[in-house]
């Protein structure tokens, strides 16, 4: 593609270290429609006849059928994506493929077929996580009277609804989706017209490619946008905070999985054995995706490090970019799809979940209220629930089982009411603040968000 400059071979070593082919192909689709958007703003500025438009439109389209049915033949000497459409292009049809890159640059090619790109997945990974939010909603649903212990610093605080528990993720999730819509905005400009780096003087149509390509804005900045990746790194930082999210529920199922929780049994066909313990069932999806966190952090702080030193405007470090974006979108895409069909394999146990909380010190925090509300300073009603606690734990009881005299010996706005504050039930329903985790407010947001996610499920389960 250069070879009028150069008097002998690029060396072999060169074009295996340069070539980038064995992973951008992938934006062959998007590669192919921004060409023809391109194609068309030449024919509308006079630059090529229309019956050459005609020829790049069904060449390119012949070769997108080719590639698809796998019949294309990828040329790691033609470096990338782009050189190798182009130069098939250029065999097929001639002349006509040897104008298309009039006016462009692979720079700005290559910015706009990775906005293309993310545009597209950025629709598909908010789709996949509305796909696990329901199965969320929906294990939940299943068990909307299953209380367990709420944790924090990984000791028994106070009970919630598992349901409650659950929606926690649903909000997690929301704010991803949220994050990547967000994205996208900054994804959604159109750079082609960038050339290399300072545009061209060959005018063309930059507002038609826009809208061909349906992009509602273009870039304002030649050289920002040939050199600009913080779009993508945005992307990434969405991923790896679903990365991060991920990791936290598997970090919570895996608990949940163990003997010493038992909370929930995960079914056979998302668990593994043990080659040598034959007791063993492993929740290895639920580790795998733990795991796979950390290359979605790595990948953003990778892309990050790429672009930090870099001069203006395009070098070629920043053809880095793209190894991380696709392993975090294959990442992410995986673990997505797997969750939303292993959680619908997920049973509760409800024995070993009302075992657990079935436990008086989490409703230390209630009877401390209930001292509040008889005009005790909660101050002073945290230090009597507190001795009331070690109390308790002097006589190995509970605090349901002390009697009357022992509470009024520790406070005198104890009275036999006491007594019905310690359950369990009441105590969860007794929080109605708007967020809390009450009978009410769970089903209530668990029907907010069925209307909000729509009921069907898309994903087959095996
Ligand atoms: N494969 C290159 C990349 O991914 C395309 C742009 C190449 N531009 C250049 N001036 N060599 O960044």
């Amino acid at each position: 593609m250069w070879k009028g400059r150069f008097k002998t071979e690029t060396a072999q070593l060169l074009k295996d270290y340069s070539q980038s082919i064995s992973f951008d192909w992938r934006l062959y689709r998007h590669d192919i429609a921004g060409s023809i958007a391109h194609a068309t703003a030449l024919q509308a500025a006079g630059l090529i006849a229309q019956a050459e438009l005609d020829a790049i439109r069904a060449g390119l389209q012949a070769i997108e059928n080719d590639i698809e049915r796998g019949e294309f033949v990828w040329k790691p000497d033609l470096e990338d994506v782009h050189m190798n459409i182009e130069a098939e292009l250029t065999r097929r049809i001639g002349d006509a493929g040897a104008k298309l890159h009039t006016a462009r640059s692979r720079n700005d090619q290559v910015a706009l077929d990775l906005r293309l790109y993310l545009r597209d997945e950025t629709d598909e990974i908010r789709r996949l996580l509305g796909e696990v939010q329901k199965s969320l909603v929906e294990l939940g649903e299943r068990n909307i009277d299953v209380a367990i212990p709420g944790y924090t610093h990984l000791q028994r605080a106070q009970p919630v609804l598992f349901a409650h528990h659950l929606l926690a993720y649903v909000e997690m999730f929301a704010r991803d989706a949220n994050r990547l819509t967000d994205a996208r905005k900054r994804i959604d400009i159109m750079p082609l017209g960038s050339g290399a780096i300072a545009g061209s003087t060959v005018n063309l149509d930059r507002e038609l490619i826009a809208r061909l390509l349906g992009f509602p804005s273009i870039t304002q900045n030649s050289m920002d946008a040939v050199s600009d990746r913080d779009f993508a790194a945005e992307f990434l930082a969405a991923l790896a905070l679903v990365g991060v999210h991920l990791s936290r529920l598997s970090e919570d199922l895996i608990l949940w999985a163990s003997a010493e929780f038992k909370f929930v049994t995960i079914s056979d066909a998302f668990t593994t054995g043990s080659s040598l313990m034959p007791q063993k069932k492993n929740p290895d999806v639920a580790e795998l995706t733990r795991g796979k966190c950390g290359r979605l952090i790595g990948n953003l702080v990778s892309l990050l490090t790429t672009m930090k030193g870099l001069p203006m405007t395009y070098n070629r470090d920043m053809q880095e970019d793209k190894e991380p974006v696709f392993d975090s979108l294959d990442t992410v895409k995986a673990a997505l799809q797997i969750y939303a069909a292993m959680l619908r394999e997920v049973r509760v146990n409800a024995a070993a979940a009302s075992a657990a909380v079935d436990d008086w010190n989490l409703l230390a925090t209630d009877v401390a209220d209930y001292l509040v509300l008889r005009g005790v300073p909660f101050r002073k009603a945290h230090e009597i629930v507190g001795k009331t606690v070690a109390l308790c734990l002097e006589r190995g009881i509970g605090l349901g089982e002390l009697s009357l005299a022992d509470y009024q010996a520790l406070s005198p706005a104890f009275a036999a009411d006491v007594f019905e504050i310690l359950n369990v039930r009441r105590s969860l329903d007794a929080r109605t603040n708007p967020g809390g985790p009450s009978s009410a407010n769970v089903r209530g947001r668990i029907a907010w968000w069925k209307q909000e996610l729509g009921s069907t499920l898309e994903i087959d389960t095996l």
